[in-house]
């Protein structure tokens, strides 16, 4: 039994998830009869945990804060043991251009791209690259902010014409934008926990889209018209595959304790990795633990073995 603290909330696009998220792991541990303090994280977070004095931190927050390596970092500092990955992976799988160079530099497959901050259009003209980059990745063309989640400020851009509104509807949300090829295909997830120190896959998630609305994931998402399939009916081979991908994936990154990798898989079966999820949802429609589900592990023991993870590793 461990006194834990639950951070939950916090201030970022993703706060009700995450509000979610946590209310659901602090029933699981009291269920396995952990002491547990639940801590909406706000200004007053360090002076809570002080007063707590937990011997470990369930992270559960989604969003900035939570999954950029901030939280891990004030934790780091408090050197109090903290569930998932480390400050450095954080920062990794937070910034999407971060992970695609990472990915790409060990020879994991991830869409074509180009990346560019703010200045870059507004102060040395980066706007006329963009029918060089048309042209190169071709249309339609993927333009998202290189930081958030959930799809949020995510647009499909059909045409050049379309290119400039997506542009800056994804600089409302961080001041670099990624401009991707498009992978027409399966939208597909791996969730991972590290069992006995070897990360895990769990089965294969497969996302399909209900409306016909293809391009606006935003809505997409919002307003859930998105059914999940868990195992995703694949082909002879082609999970294994997936899942030994998002290993090496979670590996290349530096993860620690589990995360849920975002895969496509092309027409062709060609597989690309998206991006990685280092505090991925907990609630009951989530879907790491659809997946630990799927694989035979129960929330309650899944939460256990986040949790073991952590109080098993000493802080740096
Ligand atoms: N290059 C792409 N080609 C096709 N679909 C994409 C591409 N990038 C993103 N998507 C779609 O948008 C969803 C969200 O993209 P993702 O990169 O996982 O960002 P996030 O989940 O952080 O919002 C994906 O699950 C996929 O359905
Ligand atoms: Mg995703």
């Amino acid at each position: 039994m461990s006194r834990v603290a639950v951070l939950k909330g916090g201030r970022s696009l993703e706060r009700q998830v995450s509000l979610r998220s946590g209310a659901r792991v602090q029933d699981a541990l009291e269920r396995l009869g952990h002491q547990v303090v639940a801590i909406d994280a706000g200004p007053d977070l360090i002076q809570r945990l002080r007063d707590a004095s937990p011997e470990v931190a369930f992270v559960a927050m989604h969003g900035r804060d939570g999954e950029d390596g901030t939280i891990q970092e004030l934790l780091e500092v408090l050197g109090l043991p903290y569930t998932g990955s480390g400050v450095a992976a954080c920062i990794r799988c937070w910034d999407k251009v971060l992970t695609k160079h990472l990915l790409r530099d060990v020879g994991i497959p991830t869409p074509d791209f180009h990346a560019f901050s703010e200045t870059a259009f507004r102060e040395l003209g980066a706007a006329q690259a963009l029918p060089a980059i048309g042209r190169q990745l071709d249309f339609p063309l993927v333009v998202k902010p290189a930081a958030q989640g959930s799809a949020l400020g995510i647009k499909f851009a059909p045409t050049a014409a379309d290119v400039p509104a997506a542009i800056v509807s994804a600089f409302s949300y961080d001041r670099k934008v990624l401009l991707e090829r498009y992978v027409p295909g399966r939208d597909l997830a791996v969730s991972i926990v590290e069992e006995d120190g070897e990360a895990r896959a769990l089965p294969v998630v497969e996302a399909v889209a209900e409306g016909r609305d293809f391009y606006d994931f935003e809505a997409r998402y919002e307003i859930g018209r998105t059914r999940f399939v868990c195992p995703a009916e694949l082909a002879e081979g082609v999970a294994e595959r997936t899942q030994e991908l998002a290993v090496e994936a979670y590996r290349a990154l530096g993860c620690a304790g589990f995360a849920r990798i975002d895969l496509m898989l092309r027409e062709d079966g060609q597989l690309f990795v998206l991006e990685a999820n280092s505090v991925p949802g907990l609630t009951e429609t989530s879907l790491l633990p659809q997946a630990a589900d799927a694989a035979g592990i129960p929330f309650d023991a899944l939460v256990e073995r986040i949790l073991a993870i952590a109080l098993s590793r000493q802080p740096a």
